[in-house]
């Protein structure tokens, strides 16, 4: 099925965290980032930690905060394998940044792992500049750094 219509983007609540958890292989595949999930981002900053709902359920989220210096960061996005390459991860990253901004995000930032070549090439794809960053996540621990701005009309 392609998942295409009908699809609401809303803060996430504790339940949806909790769906997305025991979905977790539909969003992330044979990875095990359940650690990374933490209940924290959606009670603390629940403004930006949002939810994409269709009928069936959620097909997306992203999970993020804005830090004191006006940085978006986003923590965890991922959309549901049934709903991939239908532009779902591009509008919740427009949701995230619109929501991001109302509190004072002047840019964006998210990090991945360097072998993680599907999250490079979106992220290129939604104008993020991509940098390599040796030792990010400890000594030998190299990581994909994404940038961009928020845009001026968000
Ligand atoms: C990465 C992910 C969120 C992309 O979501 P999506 O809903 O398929 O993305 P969209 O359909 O909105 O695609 C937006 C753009 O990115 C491109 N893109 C998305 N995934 C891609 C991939 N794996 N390879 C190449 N390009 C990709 C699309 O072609 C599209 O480009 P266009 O608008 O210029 O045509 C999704 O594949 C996913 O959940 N992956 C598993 C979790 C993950 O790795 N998350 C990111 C790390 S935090």
């Amino acid at each position: 099925m392609i998942v295409t219509m009908g699809t609401h983007i809303a803060p996430a609540t504790v339940a949806d965290f909790h769906q997305v958890l025991t979905d977790h292989p539909r969003y992330w595949g044979e990875r095990d980032l359940r650690s990374l999930h933490l209940l924290a981002l959606v009670q603390e900053f629940g403004s930006t930690c949002l939810a994409a709902r269709g009928e069936d359920g959620i097909r997306g989220y992203v999970f993020g905060f804005v830090t004191p210096d006006g940085t978006g960061y986003v923590h965890l996005i991922a959309t549901r394998d049934d709903a991939r390459g239908t532009g779902l991860g591009r509008r919740l990253y427009a949701a995230f940044a619109e929501a991001a901004a109302r509190q004072g995000a002047r840019r964006l930032k998210a990090v991945t792992s360097v072998g993680n070549t599907g999250s490079i090439a979106f992220h290129r794809s939604l104008g993020f500049a991509t940098e390599i960053v040796d030792d990010y996540n400890g000594p030998g621990r190299t990581m994909a750094v994404f940038h961009r701005d928020v845009p001026s009309a968000v």
